[in-house]
Parts: structure tokens; C-alpha cells; sequence
């Protein structure tokens, strides 16, 4: 498909390849009528093996649902999900996929059954692929994976309550690493921690990312947290993504006024460069994906809206290389 931007040269060692993705909920709006919820609407992007993608938007943009949906844990409402160059569809090659990929949660709370031990938690995805031929080598395999998460193997006997939300998700980790994934979606992995927790979780996702050569999709809603761990930076809005960089070049040269007013909003910690910037202050709420008209999905929002963007909706083209961005007044 030539229509998908891909931000690097052809040939370069693509892992993960998403194309046109769409996903659209059913939801009731009144009696026997029902409307459809546009949460993910044509969206492409590709990760390159051993890269870092960020996935950054406000609540309710979309992010969770690029994640799920591109692990096929929702059926597509349309679009392709490429991944080491193969077309994900039904049977063996999507099995093979469920062992390749795998997903941290958001909420370490409520993502781990209380009734289990930590051991059948982080066991569970080698149970469902087979991964072990005797219970020692099982044993042997989850002493290893909570080793690589700072964990002890006398704590794989407790059950989940017993820890704390840092602890929860290291078992997590442990668990999506359990079937020996070259690729990861960790959604939000930090957003429900203590701050004095989160640098220790993102460095360790980092450490083990070398360690094992992973490949993230790593999403977050705050952009100081994808900065550092993420090699280029997708910007969400309203199930569309509206730019895409180089993490370096997105902070420096934004080009789409969303992300400009979204890093506008990162404290800045050196206070005469905080007085000489002006903070863009985002006028309204997020609006619903049900009210969703023609034309732009920021322009209710945006300073810089014409008659053009009430009309139709710009794509996601390069403004300069590598840099693309979904905006009229960019091109
Ligand atoms: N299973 C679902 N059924 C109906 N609507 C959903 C479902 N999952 C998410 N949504 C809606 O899709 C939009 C995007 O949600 P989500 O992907 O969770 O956003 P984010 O992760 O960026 O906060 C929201 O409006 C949300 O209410
Ligand atoms: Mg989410």
C-alpha cells in the first residue's frame, strides 16, 4: 500500500506494521437505535525492530484501543496488522502471533487474578502455548522471569493482593515476558504507581528491552513519560493520529497546534525558558467520538481552523523527513 506513511526507508527492519486500522463499537443511543463509536478510524504506523514507538493522547483518544485492537484481542472493523512480514489472520499465524506479542496493563489492581499465585499468573501464558516439557523446567522458567523483574522465587506462592501496585507490575512484566515475546504493548504501564515508583519500572522495562531486543508500543497520556524511553512519538486525538516524529524533532519542531499545545502543557524546568514560553491553553473538553462531524477532528478546538478543515479531513502527510503530520495549514 503506498498510501501508508511509514516514517523510515524502504527495506529498513520493520517488525510491526499497521495499516488503515479501524474500530468501531456499536453502542446504544435510545431505544432500538444504536450508532457507531469511531475509536480507532484509519490509523497506520510501523515499528521497527528493537525501536520504541510512543502512543500519546489525552483519556478516551484512543490509545488503549490501537493496542488491543492491533494484538487482535478486538476484531478489526477493518485495516491489516503486518507483523515480521507476515499478514496476521486467522489460525496458525495468529497463534503464533498471541505468543509473539503480548500486552502490560494499565491497572496492575485489576489486570491480576487475586485467587492465583503469583507463580500460575506469570506461568499462564507458557500453560496455554506449551512452553515447558517437565513442571521443574516450568518451575526453573518462572524463577528466571521473576528474577529478571527483581523479584524472589519465594514470593511465586503468595497471591497478587499481597504486593504493592510497583510489585503487581513487575509480576505483569513477568507474565507478558512468560512466552518469550519479541514485541510489546505496555499500555499506560506506570500511570496507576506512586511517582517515587514509575522511573523504576520504566528503567527496568528499558533494561529488559536489551537485554531480550524487545520492540515497545509504549503508551502514555503524558508526554514527559514517553519522551525518554521512546525513539519516535505518535500523537493521538479523537482515534486518529494527527503527528508522528522523531521523539527529538517532535519536542523541538511540533507542527500540528494539538501537540503543540500538548507540550505547551509540560512543565518546563528551567524557569527563565518557563517565563519565555507561552503556555497554550486548549479551549473545551475532548469532544465525544459519537459527535464527530465532517471535516477535522481538532478543529473545534483549534486557533488556527478554516473553512477547509470544517470541510475535509487532512491526512497524515511529511512535512519534512520522517516528520508527518495531519494538519492543512502544515502542508
Ligand atoms: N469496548 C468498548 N465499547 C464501546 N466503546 C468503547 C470500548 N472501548 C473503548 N471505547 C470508547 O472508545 C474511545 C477510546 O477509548 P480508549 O481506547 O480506552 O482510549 P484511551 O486509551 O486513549 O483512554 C472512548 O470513547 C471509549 O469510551
Ligand atoms: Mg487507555
Amino acid at each position: 500500500m503506498s498510501n501508508v506513511p511509514v516514517s523510515e526507508a524502504p527495506g529498513s527492519d520493520v517488525l510491526l506494521d499497521v495499516r488503515h486500522l479501524k474500530m468501531y463499537f456499536p453502542v446504544n443511543t435510545g431505544f432500538l437505535k444504536s450508532t457507531m463509536l469511531k475509536a480507532v478510524d484509519d490509523v497506520s504506523f510501523s515499528i521497527r525492530r528493537g525501536e520504541t514507538l510512543g502512543l500519546v493522547g489525552e483519556s478516551g483518544c484512543g490509545k488503549t484501543t490501537v493496542g488491543r485492537t492491533l494484538l487482535q484481542l478486538y476484531k478489526p472493523t477493518d485495516g491489516e496488522v503486518w507483523f515480521d512480514g507476515k499478514k496476521i489472520e486467522k489460525g496458525d499465524s495468529l497463534r503464533e502471533f498471541r505468543r509473539r506479542a503480548q500486552l502490560v496493563f494499565q491497572d496492575p489492581y485489576s489486570s491480576l487474578n487475586p485467587r492465583m499465585t503469583v507463580a500460575d499468573i506469570v506461568a499462564e501464558p507458557m500453560d496455554v502455548h506449551g512452553l515447558y516439557k517437565t513442571q521443574q523446567e516450568r518451575y526453573e522458567k518462572i524463577t528466571d522471569l521473576l528474577a529478571r523483574v527483581g523479584l524472589s522465587s519465594e514470593q511465586s506462592t503468595r497471591y497478587a493482593h499481597e504486593f504493592s501496585g510497583g510489585q503487581r507490575q513487575r509480576i505483569g512484566i513477568a507474565r507478558a515476558l512468560a512466552s518469550n515475546p519479541e514485541f510489546i504493548v505496555c499500555d499506560e504501564p506506570v500511570s496507576a504507581l506512586d511517582v517515587s515508583i514509575q522511573a523504576q519500572i520504566i528503567n527496568m522495562l528499558e533494561e529488559l528491552q536489551q537485554e531480550l531486543k524487545l520492540t515497545y508500543l509504549f503508551i502514555a497520556h503524558d508526554l514527559s513519560v514517553v519522551k525518554h524511553i521512546s525513539n519516535r512519538i505518535a500523537v493521538m486525538y479523537l482515534g486518529h493520529i494527527v503527528e508522528m516524529a522523531e521523539a527529538n524533532e517532535l519536542h523541538h519542531h511540533p507542527v500540528h497546534p494539538y501537540t503543540q499545545s500538548l507540550l505547551s502543557a509540560v512543565p518546563i524546568p528551567d524557569p527563565d525558558r518557563a517565563k519565555a514560553s507561552q503556555r497554550i491553553i486548549l479551549q473545551g473538553d475532548v469532544p465525544s467520538p459519537l459527535r464527530v462531524g465532517p471535516g477535522c477532528v481538532f478543529q473545534g478546538r483549534c486557533s488556527r481552523c478554516t473553512a477547509k478543515c470544517k470541510e475535509s479531513v487532512p491526512e497524515l502527510k511529511e512535512v519534512s523527513p520522517g516528520h508527518f503530520c495531519a494538519c492543512f495549514q502544515a502542508e
